[in-house]
């Protein structure tokens, strides 16, 4: 199954910020037990190649992409340390059209009318809308889905388990991003079991029905 798949199914896309790779693994398996089969592993550290590496190669239950792409070599490290997707938190022609012409699942962040006819330009359809909260929430994709009826959002900045639920509801929402599953203190302190509450949590959320 692709990537993008993946990430509808799991409706819930963590992102995640990891400062050291021994980290990585275990917090896939957190995740993983927790119902949350995707990880967006952020390029805000220098282990996120690393890490990448460790859950493509040790935890391949997991479908792990990454995150904070902001340069094509960066795209281009990603994919080769075993990321299955790649995710923008703004538009950048140059890495989308690099992903798209080698089929690599991307998800660029796009909150205006001209960035999202750049992103169907290049026929991807499944945009980050970042920070979600800023860029008015449902009221803006709500907007923006009248003349961009194909297009479906992850919405991502400000959400938490307080507004999961109302997010997951809308049509228009593919999935939903956010560091509340997985923060970084819970990581570096070793507190897996909270992620994997976490999850559990917002996996409810987006069934429907206790996991
Ligand atoms: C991201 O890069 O997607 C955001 O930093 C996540 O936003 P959040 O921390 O508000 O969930």
């Amino acid at each position: 199954m692709n990537a993008l798949k993946r990430i509808g199914l799991c409706g819930v896309v963590p992102v995640v910020v990891i400062e050291d790779a021994k980290d990585a693994v275990p917090t896939a398996k957190a995740l993983y037990d927790g119902g949350v089969d995707v990880m967006e592993i952020t390029f805000r550290t220098s282990a996120a190649k690393e890490s990448i590496r460790r859950v493509a190669e040790e935890f391949p239950d997991i479908c792990v992409g990454a995150g904070t792409v902001l340069t094509l070599d960066q795209a281009k490290a990603a994919v080769e340390a075993g990321a299955k997707f790649i995710v923008l938190p703004g538009f950048n022609r140059e890495v989308v059209k690099w992903c798209v012409e080698n089929d690599i699942a991307v998800t660029p962040g796009c909150v205006t009318p001209t960035e999202i006819m750049e992103a169907l330009g290049l026929g991807v359809e499944v945009l980050k809308f970042f920070p979600a909260n800023v860029y008015g929430g449902l009221d803006g994709m709500k907007a923006l889905s009248a003349p961009f009826g194909k297009v479906k959002f992850i919405p991502t900045g400000g959400v938490s388990d307080k507004n999961l639920a109302e997010y997951v509801a809308a049509p228009f929402v593919y999935a939903v991003g956010g560091s509340w599953l997985c923060n970084k203190a819970d990581i570096a302190a070793g507190n897996f079991d909270t992620i994997t509450d976490l999850c559990k949590k917002a996996r409810q959320t987006v069934l429907g029905y206790e996991v």
